[in-house]
């Protein structure tokens, strides 16, 4: 079964084609970072013309790459939330226009759960049940993957997600817009005990993340560091920084994998790419003696064909959405 897939919600605007969720035949992704990079970050008005301009071009090429024509297609896929809402309309009405010309099924498919089934791709033998920490810009999230349409929130960030976290602590550091990538790059040999950053913890819940307090100690330090004419250093500040994050991150979703009995672990979601947060799981899951699952490096930040994978098991289930599909900014991923 071969689906088109459009992906649209941040600022890739990105297609592909996937056969029976794990196999891409083509993948395309035109990335709107050269836009956005003078504004420091993501302006939402730019990145929806932007994505407007691109997309026919950009499903063009995934078709043409993948040698198939819309009579070899199954489905169009579409990831129609969460995401900026201007941004995601593009290519929910895109994918509704070729669903209605070519009469294919529209899969509607959740963005964070297209992030885990990036994770199919990556291990074409890897099933449900297992545990997922998804963290991308927007979310933070220890889910429970029951099945491939099936998930339960074991916990969640209570303000900031890891990913903003970091590009805002990047962004007060003086690094370019993105900003987990080149703090990732920066401190890869930064010294992480120069700097001591709190561990925030979330009183009641020991699955919940916070980390808005993380951020504003990062910019604290640069601002007093400032004050009293002292430079800081960029890659041990970072190397702080990623590193509480990556406690956290660790810490919560160890304990949920022993209360909840999982012994299959992935990883999900733009800052699954993080170097020391990869090299932190699987050290952990090494002493456990339990498996784990990244996505490759391709498949961390948005991309469509992860859209593909999560939007052949949506079809499976009978998820397919009618023209009167809208976007939505906002949507848990247990809905
Ligand atoms: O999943 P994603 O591409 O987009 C959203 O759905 O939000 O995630 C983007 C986030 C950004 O915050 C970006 O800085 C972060 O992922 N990110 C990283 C790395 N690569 C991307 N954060 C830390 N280290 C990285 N290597
Ligand atoms: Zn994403």
């Amino acid at each position: 079964m071969k689906i088109l897939a459009i992906e649209s919600s941040c600022d890739e605007t990105a297609a592909a084609v996937v056969e029976d969720g794990r196999k891409v035949l083509s993948s395309v992704i035109a990335s709107q970072v050269s836009e956005h990079i003078i504004y420091g970050g993501v302006v939402p008005e730019i990145a929806s013309r932007m994505h407007a301009q691109a997309i026919s071009g950009v499903v063009s090429k995934a078709m043409s790459d993948a040698g198939v024509g819309y009579s070899d297609l199954d489905a169009i896929a579409v990831t129609y939330a969460p995401g900026l809402i201007g941004a995601l309309l593009v290519g929910v009405n895109f994918a509704k226009g070729l669903s209605y010309s070519t009469g294919l099924p529209l899969v509607p498919v959740h963005h964070l759960r297209s992030h885990i089934a990036a994770n199919y791709i990556t291990t074409p033998d890897l099933e449900p049940p297992f545990l997922c920490l998804v963290v991308s810009g927007g979310h933070s999230h220890i889910v429970a993957v029951n099945d491939y349409t099936d998930f339960s929130i074991i916990g969640r960030t209570r303000d900031d997600a890891a990913g903003e976290c970091m590009d805002k602590a990047a962004r007060a550091m003086g690094l370019p817009y993105p900003g987990g990538v080149n703090l990732d790059k920066i401190s890869v040999n930064g010294d992480s005990s120069v700097y001591k950053l709190p561990h925030p913890h979330v009183e009641g819940s020991e699955y919940d993340f916070s980390f808005s307090g993380l951020k504003t100690a990062v910019v604290n330090i640069i601002h007093n560091s400032k004050q009293k004419g002292i430079e800081i250093s960029v890659p041990d500040l970072g190397a702080s920084c990623i590193e509480t994050v990556a406690d956290c991150l660790v810490n919560n979703t160890v304990k949920a994998a022993e209360e909840y009995g999982f012994t299959k672990i992935a990883l999900a979601g733009g800052v699954s790419a993080n170097s020391r947060l990869r090299t932190r799981m699987n050290k952990v899951c090494a002493e456990k003696g339990w498996q784990l699952y990244m996505p490759d490096l391709s498949l961390c930040g948005d991309n469509a064909a992860m859209v593909g994978a999560q939007g052949y098991f949506e079809f499976k289930k009978g998820n397919i959405a009618g023209l009167d599909l809208n976007a939505f900014a906002t949507m848990p991923i247990d809905e």
